[in-house]
C-alpha cells in the first residue's frame, strides 16, 4: 500500500495567520497541479489531507478546495481545528464535500489486507463534539465513544497492523531538532497519556501521524513512529510519500519541484529546524 500524506494547506487563508515557514495558499492551484505529476508517476492509491484543509469553515471555500483536491486517485480528510471553526461545521463539511470522507463519517476507516487506516479527528473544546472555539484553550481529546471505536476496530482486527490520523500532533518537537529552550509546541500530557495507554495495550499500533504544528518530526515510542509533518502550502512544500508492507514502512519527505512554480518562495534559513534533519523526515523501519 502506498500513499501520500499531506496537511494544512489552509486554502482560504487572507491574511495568512499561524505559520512556520513563508505560506503561500493562495499558490495551492499550482501545488497540486505539480503533485498530480508525482501522484501518476509513484502509482499512489489515495491522498490523506492531515487536516486544516481550508482556514475557516464556508460553504464557498469548502467547494473550492473539493474542487482543487480531485486528484487523479482519491483524497480523504481527518478534519482538523480550523476546518471546525462554527458550531454547525460537520454538517456544512457533508453537505458541501462528503466525498473526502467515507460513510458521511468524520470518523472512518481505510481497510486492506495487511492494514487499517482510522481516521479519528481529536476534538478541540470541552463539552462541544467537531468544533473549535479560535478564541479559547486549544485541549485536545478524544470522546469516550471515539476511543471506544478505535479499540472495537483494532480488536476486530487483531492480525492487521494500525495507523490513526488525528490532526493534533502527540508531541511537540524535541529540544535537540529544534535548538531552542524548550520543546516546541508541547502537548498537553492528558492527550498523550491516550495514546501511551493505546500503543502500550496494543503495539500493532504501528504509527501515528498528525499536523498542525507545521514541523516534520519523527518520534519512536517502544513499537510506535509518531510522525507530525509540516505545511504543504509552506516553502518547501513539503509531503510524504507512504510505504507498507507486512514488514516494513518506509516514510519518505519529498517537496514540491521550486522549478516549477511560477514564484520565488521565500525561505526562512533561521528556521530550518521546520524541515528536520534527514533522520527527522525520512525513515525505513521493520517491525
Ligand atoms: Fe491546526
Amino acid at each position: 500500500m502506498r500513499f501520500i500524506y499531506l496537511t494544512d494547506t489552509h486554502i482560504g487563508a487572507n491574511p495568512v495567520g499561524y505559520h512556520q515557514q513563508p505560506a503561500y495558499p493562495d499558490k495551492i492551484a499550482q501545488l497540486l497541479d505539480i503533485l498530480k505529476d508525482d501522484i501518476s508517476n509513484e502509482s499512489v492509491d489515495f491522498v490523506i489531507h492531515g487536516g486544516d484543509m481550508v482556514d475557516y469553515c464556508q460553504p464557498d471555500v469548502i467547494q473550492f478546495a473539493n474542487e482543487q483536491f480531485t486528484l487523479p486517485v482519491p483524497t480523504f480528510l481527518c478534519l482538523g481545528n480550523h476546518d471546525l471553526d462554527r458550531k454547525d461545521a460537520l454538517d456544512v463539511w457533508m453537505q458541501h464535500a462528503p466525498n473526502l470522507f467515507v460513510n458521511a463519517s468524520p470518523n472512518f476507516k481505510i481497510i486492506r489486507d495487511s492494514f487499517v487506516i482510522h481516521v479519528v479527528p481529536n476534538q478541540w473544546e470541552e463539552g462541544y463534539e467537531y468544533y473549535w472555539n479560535e478564541s479559547g484553550a486549544q485541549f485536545p481529546h478524544f470522546t469516550n465513544m471515539q476511543v471506544k471505536q478505535l479499540i472495537k476496530t483494532i480488536e476486530k482486527h487483531p492480525d492487521k497492523k494500525h495507523i490513526i490520523i488525528t490532526h493534533s500532533p502527540v508531541f511537540g518537537m524535541d529540544k535537540e531538532q529544534s535548538g531552542l529552550d524548550e520543546v516546541l509546541h508541547n502537548v498537553p500530557a492528558q492527550f498523550q497519556q491516550t495514546f501511551k495507554n493505546l500503543v502500550n495495550t496494543y503495539p500493532n499500533i504501528k504509527m501515528i501521524l498528525s499536523g498542525h504544528s507545521h514541523f516534520n518530526t519523527i518520534k519512536q515510542i517502544e513499537e510506535t513512529l509518531f510522525v507530525n509533518v509540516s505545511s504543504f502550502v509552506e516553502t518547501p512544500f513539503n509531503y510524504k510519500i507512504i510505504d507498507i508492507t507486512d514488514e516494513w514502512i518506509n516514510i519518505e519527505t519529498r517537496q514540491i519541484d521550486r522549478n516549477k512554480l511560477d514564484f520565488t518562495p521565500m525561505y526562512n534559513k533561521e528556521r530550518a529546524y521546520v524541515q528536520g534533519k534527514n533522520k527527522d523526515k525520512n525513515l525505513l523501519w521493520y517491525f
